[in-house]
């Protein structure tokens, strides 16, 4: 067997308990791409993202990041390597200013030593969230929320960042901000792993696909190519 991508998944069984979600999920990552997992309510998308993150331990299957096989890693030691979440809903401490979410973003050894210059990378990124350093999470709006809940993501300085849905619950204005800053990310060395509902704006940013129905892969390709495919078209963009 031949691993050559940054991150990759290797015939995935994964569930809660006795419940089956996951089925033989195979799916690869390079470095630098931006890959998008899409897929309707329930299909497993989340369920992929705590896989990978380790929040669940899959029943059968592997996980390989640079090479190495994580699958029975506990999820600091993955985030010290380099694989970052930003999880659904955004998880955000409402009563904690911006900074002290940020600080709750560094926890592993390699953040910490590098607080300041991740701090300053991600005020450079984000420069609303250097103006409001003394903000109240809870008090921002959805769009800004997401936007820290990013940049705690990026506090670890992850090689690969996994978003979960980031641009649920948002104005199109905002989804495009979103979008964008996506593609910066991408721009900075940062390989992204997106999940998303939002089948079409995840298409336009991304340079392949996988599609996630019931737990098992059924399509995935270049992003282009599938924007294009009639399947795709009436299932995902509603067209
Ligand atoms: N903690 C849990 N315990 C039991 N079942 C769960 C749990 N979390 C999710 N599920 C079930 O697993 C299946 C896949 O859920 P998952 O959250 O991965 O879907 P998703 O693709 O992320 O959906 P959405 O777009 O709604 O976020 C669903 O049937 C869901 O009900
Ligand atoms: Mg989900």
């Amino acid at each position: 067997m031949v691993i050559h991508m940054l991150l990759e998944l290797k015939d995935i069984n994964a569930g809660y308990g006795d419940l089956h979600i996951l089925w033989d999920v195979s799916l690869g990552i390079e470095r630098g791409e931006i890959v998008s997992l899409l897929g309707s309510n329930g299909a497993g998308k989340t369920t992929t993202l705590r896989a990978i993150s380790g929040l669940i331990r899959p029943f059968s299957g592997s996980i390989y990041f640079n090479r190495e096989d994580i699958t029975g890693y506990p999820i600091h030691r993955r985030v010290e390597m380099g694989l970052s979440l930003v999880p659904e809903g955004r998880q955000l401490f409402p009563e904690m200013n911006i900074v002290e979410n940020l600080e709750m973003g560094a926890y592993t050894k390699r953040a910490e030593e590098n607080f300041q210059d991740a701090l300053e990378w991600v005020f450079n990124l984000f420069p609303k969230l250097k103006e409001r350093k003394k903000q109240l999470a809870g008090t921002m709006s959805g769009g800004e929320q997401q936007m820290l809940a990013i940049a705690r993501g990026l506090m670890n300085r992850p090689e690969i960042l996994m978003m979960d849905e980031p641009s649920m619950g948002l104005a199109p204005k905002l989804v495009l901000e979103i979008f964008n800053t996506i593609m910066k990310l991408r721009e900075e060395g940062v390989t992204i792993f997106l999940v998303e509902q939002n089948a079409k704006a995840a298409l336009d940013i991304s340079d392949r696909a996988y599609i996630i129905e019931t737990g098992r892969i059924t399509l995935h390709g270049p992003a282009k190519e599938l924007l294009s495919m009639d399947e795709v078209r009436k299932a995902y963009l509603g067209i």
